[in-house]
């Protein structure tokens, strides 16, 4: 087994004549906790598009356990072992938080759903959503219906969707994003505690709140590799301090 469980290898995404992502390679080992980072528009949600087969790499090459999937359709890199939450909250408010875990088990949309028409979940599904919504700590919420719960449990209820699958790989696009700082503690211990088999990559702004997770740090500025190192490169890195900075100006 080697050391590696996803390489990107000079991988391009391009919209025309934008290139979200541009020539971008990095390695993530297994049980890494990597974080990618950079300000608004850097190619950082494309770049997990690109991983997971959303949108498919215009150059370059993503290997995911020694096998090439750059061409692989979304369900099969997900049968493989990637999961991911996505940036914006994306789940089915009027059914329940264990009605959305069968939904992401078994890869459904609700108008398959029917509650008439689709079978009991299996025991084994069962054993998945329970062990799932448990990393999530929201084992007690299961039988609410996800419009009753809090912002911050439908962010953990995102995580545990994705952990339904039992990833490998977990990708993660801003967990965080726009929790109070209570809430935002629960989901980084939520992340913190998740076991070590699962290799976790994880885009998030509160630069406080992702450097205390990874041990490695990857930054991207305009679609383009900027910097890497860990989070102690990182907080005193001059290139990744303008970029943000210049950000910030340019945003007052
Ligand atoms: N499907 C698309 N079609 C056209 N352009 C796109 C598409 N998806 C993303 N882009 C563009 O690609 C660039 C990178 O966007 P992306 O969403 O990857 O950035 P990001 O780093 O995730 O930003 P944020 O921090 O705001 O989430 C942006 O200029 C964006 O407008
Ligand atoms: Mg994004």
């Amino acid at each position: 087994m080697t050391k590696s469980i996803l390489q990107l290898d000079h991988v391009g995404v391009r919209f025309d004549a934008l290139r979200a992502v541009d020539d971008v390679s990095l390695d993530v080992r297994r049980g890494e906790r990597r974080a990618i980072i950079g300000p608004n528009g850097a190619g950082k949600t494309t770049l997990f598009n690109a991983i997971t087969g959303v949108v498919p790499p215009s150059s370059g090459r993503v290997v995911f356990e020694g096998r090439n999937i750059t061409h692989a359709p979304p369900h099969r890199r997900a049968d493989w072992g990637i999961s991911r939450t996505f940036q914006i909250t994306n789940l089915f408010p009027s059914l329940t938080v264990r009605q959305n875990m069968e939904l992401a088990i078994r890869g459904l949309t609700p108008r398959k759903f029917s509650f008439f028409g689709s079978p009991a979940a299996t025991d084994e599904e069962r054993a998945q959503a329970d062990s799932a919504l448990t990393l999530s700590r929201l084992a007690a919420r299961a039988d609410s219906a996800v419009n009753e719960l809090s912002y911050g449990e439908q962010r953990q209820l995102e995580i545990a969707m994705a952990l339904a699958p039992n990833p490998r790989l977990l990708l993660l696009d801003e967990p965080a994003a726009g929790l109070s700082p209570a809430e935002r503690v629960i989901v980084a211990n939520i992340i913190r505690a998740l076991p070590k088999d699962i290799t976790i990559v994880l885009i998030e702004h509160d630069m406080d709140l992702v450097l205390s997770l990874v041990d490695w740090v990857t930054c991207l500025n305009n679609g383009q590799f900027l910097a890497e190192g860990t989070p102690a490169d990182i907080r005193n890195n001059a290139d990744i301090q303008n970029v943000y900075l210049g950000k910030a100006r340019h945003h007052a």
